[in-house]
């Protein structure tokens, strides 16, 4: 084995406590494109550019047709050995909480599959940033599922509207310039700060609050784990940093 690998395994079984932050990397090998790799464009637009109130309040169709192109695209995609792996941990380990960046749903795909008739809510994650599934009321917030319920984005007058109150729904995910859910961003530094290891997989970290979280681990005298085929800004402070693929590199430490 190599001695990377086997150092975090060894660091991960002695753990009382674990603290997982995922992000984009995570999912590429089930076919997500990353934010700030290439494929993250779409029709030349940034995620940066569209993803915003701002964008939404100037042009909510073009915004709609775009999210209509993600969740179709990512809607075909499958949990990878690397999701399967951390669920199993979290249904395994009652000491092992989840936290992602990512909207993708293939946490909670894993979960429920991992589960085979369990209860799959210890494997469920905690969403910084939302869900590409979720639909919510730019007016009264009222929250629905949008998973097979498509968008006809051809005009504004065919968008998405709320049952209850007629105003447009949006995805139910956290845009630039947004705040995130503070309960949820709570709950996630509170299972940070508790945790003796943070393993950090797939993630660019420089998209704060989120990439915060690990620094609540080492703040409180536990160590980073860091898994992602380059180096990134916490690197240099993970006590293991282990080059490659998520989806190969969970499974081994893992176990
Ligand atoms: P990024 O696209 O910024 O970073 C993806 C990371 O995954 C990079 O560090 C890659 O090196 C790494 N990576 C690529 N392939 C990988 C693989 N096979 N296995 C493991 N790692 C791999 O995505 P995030 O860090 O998730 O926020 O981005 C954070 C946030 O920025 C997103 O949640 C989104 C965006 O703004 C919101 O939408 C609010």
């Amino acid at each position: 084995m190599n001695p990377t690998v086997a150092e975090a395994r060894a660091r991960l079984d002695a753990a009382r406590s674990v603290v997982v932050l995922t992000g984009a990397g995570v999912s590429a090998e089930s076919g997500v494109p990353t934010f700030r790799g290439e494929a993250g464009l779409w029709r030349s637009h940034r995620p940066e550019e569209l993803a915003t109130p701002q964008a939404f309040a100037r042009d909510a169709r073009l915004v709609w047709e775009w999210y209509a192109w993600r969740r179709d695209l990512i809607g075909a995609c499958r949990p990878n050995d690397g999701h399967r792996a951390l669920a199993r941990a979290c249904l395994d380990r009652e000491t092992v909480r989840l936290v992602t960046q990512n909207v993708d749903g293939l946490h909670e795909q894993a979960a429920e599959e991992e589960a085979a008739g369990r209860d799959p809510s210890p494997a469920l994650p905690l969403t910084l940033h939302g869900r590409l599934f979720g639909d919510r009321c730019r007016g009264c917030g009222i929250r629905s599922s949008g998973r097979g319920r498509p968008v006809d984005a051809s005009s504004f007058d065919t968008l998405p509207r709320c049952g209850t109150c007629g105003d447009l729904l949006r995805p139910d995910v956290v845009w630039f310039g947004e705040a995130l859910d503070p309960e949820v961003l709570d709950a996630a530094f509170a299972a940070a700060a508790a945790a003796d290891v943070c393993l950090v997989a797939g993630t660019s970290a420089v998209v704060h609050p989120a990439a915060s979280v690990p620094l609540a681990t080492l703040q409180a005298g536990g160590a980073l784990i860091e898994v992602n085929p380059e180096a990134t800004p916490l690197s240099a402070r993970a006590a293991v940093a282990l080059r490659g693929p998520a989806a190969d590199l969970l499974p081994a430490i893992l176990g």
